[in-house]
């Protein structure tokens, strides 16, 4: 296809306001998926991502569009919404020229709506402002046009209203992308170079790479060069998603497809990198390469210690089709044979665990989350720490955490809630804008360590719903910052040991030692449940003794259910771990982690 016929263009929103129904309605318009073959959010694969409505992976489709006699291939780039999914985000948009902003006429703007405009400008994108969902009753489309206005420049009147339930404007919508996005730009003639906006493990296929050509061409049967590891394949299809995928004789410059080579493990094809051929390698690879980076850890255990094996094999074939996931094997005291792992952030952790769970059938147990410190001892040594038992017990001169700026939007009558909220999690403010009459803007940093727990909940609670919450990552700070550990009997246990700040140590220590105290059964002797910061005991409970005698029931008489109760003990005893001399049902243990 000639360049001057190709508009590559995605869809930028927050959560909820509509992208996927309107990308629906475009490939109904479009004619791509027929009628008889359309179901809610096309577009999303994962059974994960259609209940739970929100896209996780980004999605490409090719689709036809007749404009004043021409017919153009529209691409559009369907991107996650979410703040854990940025770098996918900001892939996607780095395919593309243009950009539509999806504003939800009921509700404004919000956090993620500011924060993909941002990303969208810094990868100088054409912005086509649009509401969504003019049909809903409670839809104001003139209060949130001017808002819009105002926030991207214009007239409220260039602002088009759509309805991607009705379907209402959306081929307008077509035509505005056709006249207002520029055509791709790039050299046929230069060696091959396409940047890779995402790959997909799929179990019949491999893994399939959507590639977006900036300069040269590709064709089938080449042999491509991956730039940042040098791997070489041999290209088995190529082909565009229409949306199904389509077998084509090439892709050319501007053109958006996909690549399959038989490769079976998504690190292979990494998002972000480029993709040339061996026989006339680029030199220069195009820019904005990063590895994602793990930003929250947390200890995944099975909870019956023989599903081990069934863990790794389930993490293994997850990471082939998730490449931002990292594991590595750990033990625990208290929870046995698991794995520390690595995510982008809360709700990564929370869809690879409920993956696990439900894909694998396993059952599981998730260590408290904890990001990353580095510890400096006296000796200047500097040690990296994802989890609290790595803490070093020398002398500690300062402990660094990570911060992130968070962006946060509500109506203004929640503003001293919100306030109160970010200053006890040590939050500072940097600004506060009006976006319109009612709503505002708050801008604060604030230790990534703070917001990883239930900052979304509190938040959420605090404002009945209305806020919503951005962040990103902003460096590092050194913060006054103590390992708190939970001693049973004077042994530490370690899936309760956390890193917390001074002042909170305390609470937490308290907190703890409670809990223990009620969930561990009491044992022949008194077991004493502490909180320590190094040698310095911060609180205290204690189990009294009981003496368990299961034979004392027996009456002396009858062997056979003697033998029958010992043996029944015994089974229980399996499930019990030993701290030291003190026996705890690994439900105790679970309960302590899970409980809030
Ligand atoms: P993420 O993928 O999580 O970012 O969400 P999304 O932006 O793709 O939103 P989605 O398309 O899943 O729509 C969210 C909700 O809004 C769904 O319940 C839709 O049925 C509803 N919705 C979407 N568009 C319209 C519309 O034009 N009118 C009405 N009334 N509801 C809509």
């Amino acid at each position: 296809t000639d360049p001057a016929f190709i508009r590559n263009f995605c869809i930028i929103a927050h959560i909820d306001h509509g992208k996927s129904t309107l990308a629906d309605r475009m490939l109904q318009v479009t004619g791509v998926v027929a009628d008889r073959d359309m179901r809610a959010q096309y577009l999303d694969r994962m059974d994960i991502e259609r209940e739970r409505g929100i896209t996780i992976k980004s999605q490409a489709v090719r689709m036809p569009w007749q404009k004043d006699g021409n017919t153009f291939a529209l691409n559009m780039i369907d991107t996650p919404g979410h703040v854990d999914f940025t770098y996918e985000v900001s892939r996607s948009l780095a395919a593309c020229e243009g950009a539509i902003l999806l504003v939800d006429a009921a509700q404004g703007i919000e956090a993620q709506t500011l924060a993909n405009l941002y990303l969208a400008l810094e990868n100088d994108l054409e912005i086509i402002p649009v509401l969504n969902k003019i049909d809903l009753p409670a839809a104001d489309p003139q209060k949130y046009a001017t808002e819009l206005a105002n926030l991207i420049g214009g007239s409220p009147d260039d602002v088009l209203r759509v309805s991607g339930k009705t379907g209402m404007g959306v081929e307008d919508l077509l035509d505005r992308v056709v006249e207002r996005v520029p055509n791709p730009v790039g050299d046929p003639e230069a060696p091959a170079r396409g940047m890779i906006f995402d790959s997909v493990y799929d179990s019949y296929r491999g893994v399939v790479t959507y590639v977006r050509m900036v300069d040269g061409a590709l064709a089938p049967r080449e042999r491509i060069q991956m730039m940042s590891t040098g791997a070489v394949h041999e290209l088995l299809e190529i082909g565009v998603s229409s949306p199904e995928p389509v077998p084509s004789k090439g892709l050319g410059v501007g053109e958006v497809g996909y690549l399959i080579t038989g490769v079976k493990d998504v690190r292979q094809s990494k998002v972000g990198d480029t993709v040339t051929t061996a026989r006339k390698a680029a030199e220069e690879p195009l820019p904005g390469y990063t590895d994602p980076k793990p930003m929250v850890f947390s200890g995944l255990y099975p909870i019956d210690g023989a599903d081990y094996p069934d863990l790794r094999d389930a993490l293994d074939k997850l990471k082939l089709s998730d490449a931002a996931l990292n594991y590595e094997p750990e033990t625990s005291v208290a929870l046995g044979f698991g794995f520390r792992c690595g995510f982008l952030g809360l709700l990564h952790l929370e869809i690879v665990t409920e993956r696990l769970q439900r894909e694998f059938g396993l059952d599981l147990i998730a260590t408290a989350p904890s990001v990353t410190y580095h510890v400096t001892t006296e000796d200047k040594k500097v040690t990296t720490v994802t989890n609290p038992s790595e803490f070093p017990s020398g002398k500690i001169q300062s402990v660094s955490e990570p911060m992130v700026k968070v962006g946060i939007l509500a109506p203004k009558d929640y503003v001293g809630t919100i306030m109160e909220l970010c200053q006890s999690r040590r939050g500072s403010l940097l600004g506060m804008e009006y976006l319109g009459e009612e709503r505002v803007e708050l801008r604060y940093t604030m230790p990534l360590g703070e917001i990883v727990f239930d900052f979304f909940d509190h938040l959420k609670s605090r404002t009945q719903g209305y806020a919503s919450l951005d962040y990103e990552p902003s460096g590092e700070q050194d913060a006054d910052l103590v390992k708190v550990d939970i001693l049973l009997q004077g042994e530490q246990v370690d899936a309760f040991s956390a890193i917390v700040h001074r002042d909170k140590a305390y609470a937490y220590g308290v907190m703890m030692t409670e809990r223990l105290k009620a969930l561990i059964p009491r044992q022949q002797f008194e077991v004493p449940v502490q909180a320590a910061i190094g040698s310095r005991i911060i609180a205290r409970e204690s189990i009294r003794a009981m003496r368990k005698d299961v034979l004392a029931k027996c009456y002396g008489g009858d062997i056979s259910r003697k033998r029958k109760l010992l043996e029944k003990q015994k089974e229980g005893k399996k499930r019990m771990k030993m701290v030291g001399r003190v026996e705890v049902p690994q439900e105790a243990f679970i309960a302590a982690l899970s409980g809030d």
